[in-house]
């Protein structure tokens, strides 16, 4: 991934991102019910690519004496979250390279954040590092049948990767266990959102920040032409109804910081 290019789109997105992020709101739902079968009392926890502070009100509700931190990488995301949630601890930073001391964190929560690193391992150990021991990282991140219309429609006529790989659920959990986290395990679905046309899609994807940003990919041009050539094969995708489907993969792991005792 090009971060800059990466904190960019989210910048370009932030004002439009609350009202378009349907998934990512369907998403985060989910990850926040999972919280209702813990019982924690975290008294500080950090939302890792918080964006625009949508999770901070649920969070706080749930953990109303802990410390909350929204730290991501776009300080345009911040400067809307001051705004819109009012959320006042803010932290723009990398997830793979955390400004935080050791043991600072009971909670790590991060939504639809990890398929934008360039190496989730890294993320992964500075989660570990920040959390306290028994602390948990609770997270999602998408696997590598989202978007796959949307794939194999760009593949059929244009031969630059137009949307970003995801690792799979097998990876994502080889890498918990490998990295300090017990206890660890990781579960995925696959959600299937409907849109109006192959255009809204993109208009959502748009919206919410999440265009291609492979820093290493030959950046050819995508051509009016072969847009349009793309949206003929998602012809495919059609509902009976009319609309176009897209499906996400979305993968949940939960993941205690484990100590040398335990
Ligand atoms: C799809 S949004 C998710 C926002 C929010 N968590 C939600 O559930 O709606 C992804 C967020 O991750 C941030 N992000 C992307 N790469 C990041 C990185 N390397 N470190 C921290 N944040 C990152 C983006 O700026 C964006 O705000």
């Amino acid at each position: 991934m090009n971060k800059p290019a990466v904190a960019a789109s989210f910048g370009a997105a932030a004002r439009s991102y609350d009202a378009a992020a349907v998934v990512q709101d369907e998403i985060r739902k989910r990850l926040l019910g999972r919280l209702d079968d813990l019982v924690l009392q975290p008294n500080s926890l950090l939302d890792l690519g918080g964006g625009t502070g949508v999770a901070r009100k649920d969070l706080l509700q749930r953990y109303p004496t802990s410390r909350y931190i929204n730290c991501d990488l776009s300080q345009e995301m911040l400067q809307y979250a001051r705004k819109a949630h009012s959320a006042d601890d803010l932290v723009c930073a990398d997830a793979e390279s955390l400004p935080f001391a050791k043991a600072s964190f009971d909670l790590v929560f991060s939504a639809s954040t990890f398929q934008w690193l360039n190496a989730l391992e890294c993320a992964l150990l500075e989660c570990a590092r920040v959390l306290r021991p028994q602390g948990l990282l609770l997270f999602s991140t998408f696997g590598p049948d989202t978007l796959k219309e949307l794939r194999s429609s760009f593949a059929a006529v244009d031969p630059y990767p137009r949307v970003n790989p995801f690792l799979d659920r097998q990876k994502v959990n080889d890498l918990l266990l490998k990295n300090r986290l017990s206890c660890s395990y990781v579960e995925s679905e696959v959600i299937r959102i409907n849109y109006a046309s192959p255009q809204q899609l993109l208009r959502s994807l748009k919206d919410t920040g999440a265009t291609n940003q492979l820093g290493g990919r030959s950046r050819g041009l995508l051509t009016p032409r072969r847009l349009q050539a793309a949206v003929s094969e998602y012809e495919a995708y059609k509902t009976e109804d009319g609309q176009y489907y897209a499906s996400y993969e979305v993968i949940y792991g939960f993941a205690w910081r484990g100590d040398a005792e335990q």
